[in-house]
């Protein structure tokens, strides 16, 4: 019979009990496998043979995902929610207090949705409900549920409905796999092969140097190759999916004919933010919205610079501007920060080469005081760009960014007005996906009032852009998050750039 010895093997395991299914598990622990794709690979090859029928039978598995295990260690929402609202008098039980609690902004919105729907009401500005064991209970259950996926995954169909239901419409508590179990089973054409003629013959995998000397190959089978087979797929090393995005934009901008810059995460708020010509009293300013250093808490600043940015933003100096008024604190521009844009880096780069015209890019990470959910992190990044020029224009902005976006697989790119204080004009930018317009970033023309003390007189094309935003897209993820968790095998999944 023209088997190998793998279908050998195989089938005379499976005459051991000719009459049942067998799962991989069972063929493998019957005979010595190297590899459980051997019998894969084997079965499929005894399945065209007609000597064995498979059986495929879909499942899912449920375990938990980033929102399920927060929620194992600190407890629901609605059931922090829930021991909050009994700790309370029953007069204090106010969406007012609720609201001035420790709780964040972004779990009272949902978590009042979460109440009403165990039977909590709100009658004038106050948290009532009739049953309290029957809330106590749900939520009880609600929690085991939880915990009981903590020690791996479950199978689906083993999970209480309503439970999956409400769980699973609430984003990152679970996580679903679907996978695919096989069994096989013998063909009446299979009972009946003869055992005694499935003793293994000797098959050539691979020919060695050894079998060619010694001519043994002459008397052996050759194995025939499979390719299609199903074999497991390699995890070996790979860049990080981040890593590999902004090398893909980096190479997209040196063929633009750009160069690459690059500047540090520690910045003064005067290249910051007053080289922007951005208003000391502007809220972004405050520690609400960037961070402050608190060693050191000041940088040293080129007088030259505080001393123009003084006049500009006081009274315009010869920028044909009348400025802000009031007056400039040079301590102010002297604090130390975080950078919050990387359009600090090509304000730099122009008050360094001031009269040589370039065009250039840097990819950085900057710094905001966010609170992290879905699409936003304190860290991210920006991709930047300038071009300074005499001859640098509106349009030759708006074609860079177009060749730019089409360049990384997005050719519809539309820029609407938009406001910066330190554009004009300024442009909002936007990229098509699937239909729907997306925002992706700030561009502009720098005014007078930056440009002018930073020494050019020449107009410069200005762009700041996500990153993350980006990558989300092209790798197809609903939670910035999920670009950052070291999840090995989330990360090895995600499409090759
Ligand atoms: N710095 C702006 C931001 O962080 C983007 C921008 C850069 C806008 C350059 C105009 C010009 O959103």
């Amino acid at each position: 019979m023209g088997l190998s010895n793998n279908e050998r093997r195989m089938l005379k395991a499976m005459l051991s009990e000719p009459e049942r299914p067998w799962t991989l598990q069972e063929l493998l622990s019957e005979s010595n496998w190297e590899d459980q794709v051997h019998v894969a690979g084997a079965g499929k090859a005894l399945e065209a043979a007609g000597l064995l029928a498979v059986e495929e039978t879909r499942f899912r598995q449920v375990s938990l995902g980033p929102e399920g295990i927060r929620a194992v260690e600190n407890g629901l929402l609605e059931s922090r929610l829930w021991e909050w609202i009994k700790a309370q008098d029953e007069s204090d039980r106010t969406i007012k207090n609720l609201n001035s609690s420790d709780f964040e902004k972004s779990e009272t919105g949902p978590g009042i949705g979460l109440l009403k729907g165990l039977g909590i009401r709100i009658e004038s500005g106050g948290l009532v409900f009739s049953d309290e064991r029957e809330i106590s209970d749900e939520l009880s259950n609600r929690s085991e549920f939880l915990s009981s996926l903590s020690s791996g995954p479950v199978d689906e169909g083993s999970i209480d409905g309503p439970m999956l239901d409400q769980f699973s419409s609430r984003g990152g508590l679970l996580e679903f796999e679907d996978s695919i179990s096989r069994t096989w089973c013998l063909t009446v054409e299979g009972r009946s092969v003869d055992v005694s003629e499935l003793s293994e013959v000797k098959m050539i995998g691979e020919l060695t140097p050894e079998m060619l000397q010694t001519g043994s190959w002459k008397d052996a089978e050759f194995k025939p190759f499979d390719v299609s087979a199903p074999a497991p797929t390699p995890a070996g090393g790979r860049r990080h999916p981040m890593q590999s995005l902004i090398e893909r934009i980096r190479s997209v901008f040196l063929e633009m004919g750009f160069s690459e810059i690059e500047g540090d995460y520690v910045q003064s708020a005067g290249w910051n933010m007053d080289s922007l010509f951005i208003p000391q009293s502007h809220p972004a300013r405050t520690m609400q919205d960037t961070f402050y250093l608190g060693n050191p808490t000041v940088l040293d600043v080129d007088e030259h610079y505080l001393d123009l940015w003084a006049r500009v933003h006081e009274h315009g100096h010869d920028t044909g501007s009348k400025g802000w008024g009031g007056a400039f604190d040079k301590e102010e521009a002297k604090k130390a920060l975080l950078r919050t844009h990387t359009t600090v880096n090509t304000v730099r780069h122009i008050a360094e080469n001031p009269d040589i015209p370039s065009r250039v890019f840097g990819i950085g990470r900057v710094f905001r005081q966010e609170t992290i959910d879905r699409t936003h992190m304190p860290e991210f990044h920006q991709i930047e760009g300038i071009i300074h020029e005499p001859d640098a224009s509106l349009p030759m902005l708006v074609s860079t960014l177009k060749t730019f976006y089409s360049k990384m697989g997005f050719p519809d790119v539309r820029v609407r007005p938009a406001y910066f204080p330190y554009t004009e004009p300024s442009a909002e930018v936007d990229i098509l996906w699937r239909g729907e317009w997306l925002e992706l970033g700030g561009s502009g023309i720098f005014r007078p009032e930056v440009t002018e003390p930073l020494g050019t007189e020449w107009p410069v094309c200005a762009w700041g852009m996500g990153l993350e935003r980006l990558a989300m897209l092209i790798l197809g993820l609903d939670d910035i998050r999920q670009l950052y968790q070291p999840d090995l095998e989330r990360l090895r999944r995600m499409p090759l750039l």
